[in-house]
């Protein structure tokens, strides 16, 4: 896709803000600070449209980013983050969890991981709920420039055992640094929308 116009719509707190124009939208979920921000600021190259920070748990709302007329980001509140209450995390737990299920614009549901490490509890669990609810999923395995290239394939296949993908489920392997994997989600996003 090319990306001629992309721009910040609103900050969600509750379903009465979603937008109303029936886009198709792609969702973003990970844990804070696995880098879905930057990954939304690469796909659209543009520097800092979605917010990043070294800060984890800064994204505290659904964020949605109109990409030309031809679909939604939405950039989701990241999870575990430990220093965020419990009850404030139940609060956002349920209001996502309506999102995810509910939600009809919803196309695909892009999970970041982190490449360096094995997916945690809390990403083992996300991903067993999108498949028991079987919302449409890929799975993106970012900060690929951390590591050297000669254990991506390696620590990709850790991603996959402990996630327990099926070989049908895709795995892209991402860097917001390098650009890798970008036209590949590109072509993978456009496929599931319709484009
Ligand atoms: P929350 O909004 O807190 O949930 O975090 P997030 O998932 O949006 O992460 P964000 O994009 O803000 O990135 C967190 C940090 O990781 C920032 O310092 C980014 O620069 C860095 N980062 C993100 N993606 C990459 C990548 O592919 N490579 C490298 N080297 N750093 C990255
Ligand atoms: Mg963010």
């Amino acid at each position: 896709m090319k990306v001629n116009q992309s721009e910040f719509v609103i900050s969600a707190v509750q379903p009465s803000q979603y937008p109303i124009d029936a886009l198709p939208e792609v969702a973003l979920a990970g844990r804070s600070n696995v880098g879905k921000s930057s990954l939304i600021n690469k796909m659209i190259n543009r520097k800092n449209l979605a917010r990043t920070s070294s800060q984890p748990g800064k994204t505290q709302t659904l964020n949605y980013y109109r990409i030309n007329q031809d679909l939604y980001f939405v950039d989701l509140p990241g999870y575990g983050y430990a220093k965020v209450s419990k009850t404030e995390r139940a609060r956002w737990g349920v209001f996502i969890d309506r999102y995810l299920r509910e939600r009809e614009e919803l196309k695909l549901v892009m999970q970041l991981v982190d490449l360096r490490h094995p997916p945690s509890k809390d990403d083992q669990a996300m991903y067993e709920w999108l498949c028991a609810n079987d919302i449409p999923r890929i799975v993106i395995a970012t900060k690929a420039d951390k590591i050297p290239k000669g254990k991506w394939q390696k620590h990709a296949k850790i991603v996959r055992e402990t996630l327990g993908m099926d070989k049908g489920e895709t795995l892209i392997l991402f860097s917001s640094e390098l650009g890798l994997g970008k036209d590949e989600l590109w072509s993978y996003i456009e496929q599931k929308i319709g484009y």
